[in-house]
Formats: C-alpha cells, structure tokens, sequence
C-alpha cells in the first residue's frame, strides 16, 4: 500500500491485487472471470479501505476457556455504488459488511460531452451517522464520482471513502479538487485518458465487461 497524501489517494499494490488486476485488465477474459475479479478486487480495497474502524474488547468463550478478542464498534456503514459497474462491486463489500445498508446512485456519462448524467437516487435513512463507501470501478474523468460525493453530501453524509479499481490522473485531480475530504482508494493510478475518455491502458469499458453488452 502506498499512500499519496497530497491527493489523498491510497494505491493498494498487494501481490494479490496486482495479480487480479492484470487479469482483470486482460482483453481475453471472459464476463464471468471479470464479474470473479472486480467482486475480489472490491473485498481487497474495503480490507485497506476499513482498516480504521473502531474495535471494542470482547469476551468470548471457547471450547476450552475464555478469550479476549474485539469486534468492530458498532459502526453504521453504507455502500452506495454509482450505476452501472459499481454494482459489481457490491457483492464482494457486503461479504465483508453483511450489515452494510446498501443505496444507490445512476450515472451515465454523455458520449459527447462526458458530462455525468443523472438517471436514478435511492439512498439509506441517516447517512451523516455513517461511513459511505462510494463505490465506482472506473475513474476516468472525475465527473461521475465528484457528481455523487456532491449529492451525497447534500444528503448529510460527512464521511465518504471513494473505492475504484483504475483511477487515471485527471479523476484523481477532479475529486480531490471539489472533495479533498474523500480519501481515494485505487488498486491502479493508470497514464491518462485517450480522446473518448477511456483510461489507458485501463480495461476498456467496466460496464459493458461486467453485462456483456457489448
Ligand atoms: C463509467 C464508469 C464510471 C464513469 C467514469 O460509467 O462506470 O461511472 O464511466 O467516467 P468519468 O470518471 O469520466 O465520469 P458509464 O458512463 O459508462 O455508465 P455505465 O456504468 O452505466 O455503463
Ligand atoms: N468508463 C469505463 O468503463 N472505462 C473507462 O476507461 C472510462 C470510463
């Protein structure tokens, strides 16, 4: 893990997620096997995402005899990915935080203009009380996510983490500029966008990959 705290991101570079990534990234890898991947790839990121959560001292009792341990501090957590692909990756967080409530925001972006366009809003009761993971495979241009970190704080939450799997340079400067709060956690800061505002090298369109519309 390395950490750039200028631009508040958080670069996981396990060996295990490095080695998903290229598989991920690969053209030949069929829906099922990058459905597989993002789904793991989003459990590897909450892991480094949710190291800072509170632990309470618990008593438990064994087989043979009492022990102490710890168990997370009553936390209230959201998940909320940014549809389509996001959703990917909500099957791989909620196995870690089965009591996660989960919302959801619908983003496209314009063909031309690459404007984030929103379609759909569906988010949990007393977001200001919990720790929102923002979730979105793909950060290319920022606009998508610094759109629904905005809607989100203008529904009260105050502490949001930004989960994406490829992050280009240009996303990363856009969310940090209008949210410099939300820390970034990436497995991949990748060189930049080509003229469509695809990431490269990326993995090509996250979406279509994960549904197979294309
Ligand atoms: C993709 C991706 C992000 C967005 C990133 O969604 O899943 O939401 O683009 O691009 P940006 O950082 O430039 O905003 P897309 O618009 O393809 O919609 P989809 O997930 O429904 O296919
Ligand atoms: N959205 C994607 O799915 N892929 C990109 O490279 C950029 C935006």
């Amino acid at each position: 893990m390395s950490a750039d705290t200028t631009h508040n991101v958080v670069v996981v570079d396990h060996p295990l997620v490095l080695h998903k990534l290229a598989h991920l990234r690969d053209v030949d890898t069929d829906t099922k096997r990058f459905r597989e991947l993002v789904s793991e790839l989003a459990m590897l990121l909450c892991y480094e995402a949710t190291k800072d959560l509170e632990l309470e001292e618990v008593t438990v009792t064994t087989p043979l005899e009492e022990a102490k341990g710890f168990t997370i501090k009553g936390k209230k957590i959201a998940v909320v990915p940014i549809l389509r692909a996001g959703l990917g990756m909500v099957g791989g967080i909620t196995d870690m935080l089965p009591t996660a409530r989960v919302g959801f925001v619908g983003i496209y972006r314009d063909h031309d203009s690459l404007e984030p366009i929103q379609y759909y809003v569906k988010l949990p009761q007393k977001l200001e009380e919990r720790m929102v993971l923002v979730l979105d495979p793909m950060l290319a241009t920022g606009g998508s996510a610094a759109h629904a970190l905005g809607l989100l704080k203008e529904r009260g939450a105050r502490n949001l983490k930004l989960l994406s799997l490829v992050a280009a340079p240009e996303g990363l400067n856009a969310v940090h500029q209008r949210h410099p709060d939300v820390p970034v956690y990436t497995a991949s800061i990748d060189r930049g966008l080509n003229e469509l505002g695809y990431i490269l090298p990326g993995l090509g369109d996250a979406g279509d990959r994960l549904f197979g519309t294309r």
